[in-house]
């Protein structure tokens, strides 16, 4: 490709500079841009919230104007964080291995005049061993929380949006390990999997109530979950075959959601987005 003169280029940069600035202006004019974001008179409900991906999210989905629901195990910690939290309206206790437990939390949202608009369905564990030393309570645990776990809120969170004539969107966090495998975290990759197609299954059967179901797929993120073996020989090892060569920031998240999450994103269901820098692309 020819390269141009530098005088070219500055005038080049010049004109992206007032092309910036205009994009600027026009989004302080422009409220259409706002009604694909925002998420003002949503509620939304976000599974396993003491921390990492589900903390952030919740503040995000908070930031953008989503009454939001803080959910998990750790009732004590939720509400603490939810009293110094704008925007995270409840927290309540929930675990997803629990049916009673599920039907519980949304019921006690119900009492508050709380139905999802918006459900991120986080909560997840990883057992890392190899698989012929991972148990079977092992297996029974991640499938239980990951595959069984995300079944159990999406179906039920369904359940309510339907009878409350709410036209609302789940969302899944899945993993790239759903659609690749890695070592010794075998049982992980297969809930993962679950996910995935439990994401397109319910896309194609709740679309006629107007409900919309997709997927994130994240890469690689520090966070507890995983922080000991990223930063680990064996996780520098993996940041090298990342094409990007990084991990993902917790931020990374953040427009990939809104737009799943908004009504921006009203004709997407039944996708899988993953957001990995490339790492379900890189080379065999
Ligand atoms: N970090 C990554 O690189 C990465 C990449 C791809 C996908 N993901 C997925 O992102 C999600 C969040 O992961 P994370 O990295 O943020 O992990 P994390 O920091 O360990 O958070 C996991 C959350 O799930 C909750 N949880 C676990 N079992 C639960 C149960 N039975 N009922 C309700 N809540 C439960 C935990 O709550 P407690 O406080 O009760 O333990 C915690 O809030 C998971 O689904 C994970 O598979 C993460």
């Amino acid at each position: 490709m020819e390269r141009l003169p530098c005088s070219c280029i500055k005038i080049y940069m010049i004109d992206m500079i007032l092309y910036a600035n205009h994009i600027e202006e026009f989004t302080v004019v422009d409220s259409t841009l706002y009604q694909l974001f925002g998420l003002e008179g949503k509620c939304a409900l976000v599974t396993g919230a003491t921390g990492g991906l589900g903390l952030h999210c919740a503040r995000l989905l908070a930031r953008a104007g989503a009454d939001v629901v803080i959910a998990g195990r750790n009732l004590d910690r939720l509400q603490e964080l939810a009293m110094n939290m704008p925007g995270i309206v409840r927290a309540v206790a929930l675990d997803v291995t629990d049916a009673d437990s599920v039907r519980g939390a949304l019921d006690s949202m119900a009492e508050d005049d709380l139905v999802p608009d918006i459900v991120l369905n986080n909560a997840g564990i990883s057992v890392t061993r190899p698989a012929l030393e991972q148990t079977e309570a092992d297996f029974d645990a991640v499938i239980g929380t990951n595959l069984r776990g995300a079944w159990l809120v999406a179906t039920e969170c369904a359940r309510r949006m339907v009878n409350a004539h709410k036209q609302g969107v789940i969302i899944n966090t899945a993993s790239i390990l759903g659609e690749r495998v890695a070592g010794a975290v075998a049982p992980y990759a297969i809930s993962k999997a679950g996910v995935v197609q439990a994401t397109k299954a319910l896309a194609l059967e709740l679309a006629r109530y107007g409900i919309r179901v997709n997927a994130l797929l994240p890469g690689y993120i520090v966070t507890e979950l995983n922080r000991a073996f990223l930063l680990s020989e064996a996780g520098e090892r993996l940041r090298q075959r990342i094409p990007s060569r990084r991990f993902g920031e917790l931020n990374d998240l953040d427009a990939p959601l809104l737009l799943l999450a908004g009504d921006g994103g009203r004709h997407i269901t039944g996708a899988t987005l993953a957001v990995d820098g490339g790492h379900l692309v890189s080379g065999l």
